[in-house]
């Protein structure tokens, strides 16, 4: 990436200078070329090491040969399809390419500049992106000693600015809840013009806990809340981009302006289709993160390394030591995984909890790192 210093046309606005461009899990490719090895795993962006579903490959594999087509704009089937699978009404869904896309369409619609952005730290970070996107400044407030997010101290920076609040529920990358007590208690009393954002990538992992809520019975409520979910997580669809919010109907009308036509492509629509029926792929999915789970706390406890428990697919963990030293001996081995840096938390690491093949080859290049 060209540093700022040496960029061509400085004459961006003073909010564009300030993004700063998304840094992803290094793809596999990325590393077998620069370090010449193969055999490479990925425990780096929480994806879902089991695959997509076969009934989504089968639908992609079908539609091939349709793809001189454009998608349907309204994404009509997808749309009946999570409707009814989630007990919503068609017209509070908003698709998007990936749940990224709907981040950006909430800043874009709902932002006007001095408007205020409120959001955990360390959290995922394309809330704060949004919010400089649309000059709005974003309140990062920091998560509990427990890595939870601090709903309290969220609430105190509520003012008349404030429109749109982001809560990770689970949060990436501490794999911590907010419980329903917790969130009731927050929701009560917000102005009427604060739209809270219940981000539910990780829902599939977390709903088995009973004190996790159910963002969605906020929206069939009718409250300021729109639920963030993506099929890039527990439904193993990442790389084709789809996720979308649900949320009451005219707030949903209102991304509809914003919203590219054609923003969910053909392949997507219909892996997306078949994969919310497949309830039995979710489950094993579930299970298996479940297996790998017990597998890392075991391996961390003997190695005594601090970590947090997770409701996600990924395990936040303290390695005590500069966490880009083990991030890099995993890398030579070829393991893939996060740092704790773009948070600013310079001993920790996220590691996405992979099939059990990849979790003992992880285990193992872990003790040797760290030796
Ligand atoms: C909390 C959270 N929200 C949103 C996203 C974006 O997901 P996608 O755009 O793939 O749907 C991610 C991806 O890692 C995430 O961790």
């Amino acid at each position: 990436m060209t540093p700022l210093s040496e960029l061509q046309f400085p004459e961006v606005a003073e909010n564009i200078a300030r993004l700063v461009p998304y840094v992803p899990g290094k793809p596999i490719e990325e590393v077998e070329r620069e370090l010449g090895i193969t055999g490479i795993i990925k425990l780096a962006s929480n994806e879902n090491s089991l695959g997509p579903s076969p009934k989504a490959i089968e639908a992609v594999r079908r539609l091939a040969a349709k793809m001189h087509h454009y998608p349907d704009a309204s994404s009509f089937r997808l749309r009946n399809a999570v409707a009814s699978q989630l007990g919503l009404a068609p017209e509070t869904l908003v698709f998007g390419n990936g749940s990224d896309d709907i981040i950006h369409l909430l800043g874009v619609t709902f932002l006007e500049p001095g408007d205020e952005v409120i959001q955990g730290d360390p959290s995922f970070v394309r809330y704060e992106a949004a919010a400089i996107l649309n000059k709005a400044p974003c309140h990062l407030v920091p998560l509990t000693s427990d890595w939870v997010h601090d709903l309290d101290a969220m609430k105190a920076k509520v003012n008349a600015k404030t429109r749109l609040i982001f809560i990770t529920n689970p949060n990436n990358p501490t794999g911590t809840i907010v419980t329903r007590a917790a969130l009731d208690r927050f929701l009560d009393g917000l102005p009427d013009r604060v739209l809270v954002v219940l981000d539910e990538a990780y829902y599939e992992y977390a709903t088995a806990d009973p004190d996790y809520p159910q963002g969605l019975d906020y929206v069939r409520d009718g409250r300021n809340v729109v639920v963030l979910r993506t099929f890039s997580k527990a439904y193993g669809l990442a790389g084709h981009r789809i996720g979308f919010g649900a949320m009451r109907p005219d707030i949903a009308a209102w991304l509809e302006r914003t919203r590219e036509p054609f923003n969910v492509n053909l392949m997507a629509q219909a892996a997306a289709e078949a994969a919310i029926t497949d309830v039995e792929h979710v489950a094993n999915s579930v299970a298996m993160n479940t297996a790998g789970k017990r597998d890392f706390y075991a391996a961390f406890e003997e190695l005594n390394l601090p970590y947090t428990p997770t409701h996600a697919n990924f395990v936040w963990v303290d390695m005590r030591r500069d966490c880009r030293e083990v991030y890099t001996a995993l890398l030579h081995r070829g393991i893939i995984t996060r740092t704790g840096t773009p948070w600013h938390v310079p001993t920790y690491l996220r590691v996405t909890i992979g099939t059990q093949a990849e979790n003992a080859k992880f285990l193992s290049a872990l003790r040797e790192a760290l030796l």
